[in-house]
C-alpha cells in the first residue's frame, strides 16, 4: 500500500471504527506495536522528552527525527508512519516541504505540524508534493514556552470557534487527519462533529474523537518520572527493568565475591 492509499484509508475511518495511533521512536516498539495491530506509528517530537532526556520538545532537531524516523521504518510496518516536524523546521511554506521530502526520504509516509490558519500555506505545498499531512490543534507543546506551560484549550466559546477555524483551514488546506491535544472534551466531540477528516485525541477525553493517541511509554509505564493526568498505564515496564536489573546487580556481585 503505498503512503497517499494509507492517507486515504485513514481519511476513510471518519465516524467509524476508531484510530488506535501510538507513538514509536525505534525498530523494537515499532515492530511490537505493529504486531499488536496499531492503525498509526507517530515518530513524535515526545521523543525529546522520553527518550533524550530534555524538558520539552523545543530542544529536537531535524536530524533526531530523521534517527528515530529510520530506525521505526525499518520494521516494515504494516501501520501508517507519521514523522513528526521539529520545531523551527517548517517555517516557510519552502522549508516545511524540503524538510517533508526529508522525512520522507527518512521513512515517513505522512508528516505532522502543528498549528492551524497559519499552516495552512505549508500543508498546501506539502500535500501538492503527493505527501499527506496531519494536522496538530489544541495544546501545541512546541509553544510551551511561550504558552507558559501545558494548559488544556478549548475552554471558552471563543477559543473552541477558533479550534474550529484553524480545523476547518487545515481540512481545506489537504491534511489527512488532526490531532486534539488537551481540548475540552465537549469542544473536541463538536470539533470531531464538524469537520471531514479523523480527529486522533489525546487529553482530550474519552470517545470523544475519531481516535486516540498516546505517547508509548505512557501506555507501558517506562517512564515514571512523569505520568500525564489523562495516561491510562497498561503495564509497568520501568518497574519491569529496575527488578531486572537488580537481579543482574544481585547476581553478578554474588559472582565476584565466589572467585578467589
Ligand atoms: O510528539 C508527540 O508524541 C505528539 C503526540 C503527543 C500527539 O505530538
Amino acid at each position: 500500500m503505498t503512503a497517499l492509499d494509507k492517507a486515504d484509508a485513514l481519511r476513510r475511518r471518519k465516524g467509524g471504527r476508531p484510530i488506535a495511533a501510538l507513538t514509536a521512536y525505534d525498530y523494537p516498539t515499532a515492530r511490537l506495536l505493529d504486531e499488536a495491530g496499531v492503525d498509526m506509528l507517530l515518530v513524535g517530537d515526545s521523543l525529546g522528552m522520553v527518550v533524550l532526556g530534555y524538558p520539552d520538545t523545543t530542544h529536537v532537531t531535524l536530524g533526531h527525527m530523521l534517527h528515530h524516523i529510520a530506525a521505526v521504518a525499518r520494521a516494515q510496518p504494516r501501520a501508517f508512519i507519521v514523522g513528526d516536524f521539529s520545531i523551527g523546521t517548517y517555517d516557510t511554506p519552502a522549508q516545511a516541504l524540503a524538510n517533508a521530502q526529508c522525512l520522507v526520504a527518512a521513512g515517513a509516509e505522512a508528516v505532522k505540524l502543528e498549528g492551524g490558519c497559519n499552516q495552512a500555506e505549508k500543508v498546501r505545498a506539502i500535500t501538492a508534493a503527493g505527501i499527506p499531512v496531519v494536522g496538530h490543534l489544541g495544546m501545541l507543546p512546541q509553544s510551551v514556552i511561550e504558552e507558559g506551560g501545558y494548559h488544556k484549550t478549548g475552554k471558552t466559546p471563543a477559543q473552541a470557534a477558533a479550534i474550529l477555524a484553524d480545523a476547518e483551514a487545515l481540512v481545506a488546506a489537504g491534511v489527512c487527519a488532526i490531532v486534539l491535544e488537551s481540548v475540552l472534551p465537549a469542544t473536541a466531540r463538536w470539533v470531531t462533529a464538524q469537520i471531514a477528516v479523523p480527529t486522533i485525541g489525546i487529553g482530550s477525553g474519552e470517545d470523544t474523537c475519531d481516535g486516540e493517541v498516546a505517547v508509548v511509554d505512557d501506555l507501558i509505564g517506562s517512564f515514571p518520572w512523569f505520568v500525564p493526568p489523562f495516561a491510562r498505564p497498561e503495564a509497568h515496564v520501568a518497574d519491569a527493568i529496575r527488578e531486572a536489573a537488580a537481579k543482574y546487580v544481585a547476581r553478578v556481585t554474588l559472582l565476584s565475591k565466589a572467585s578467589p
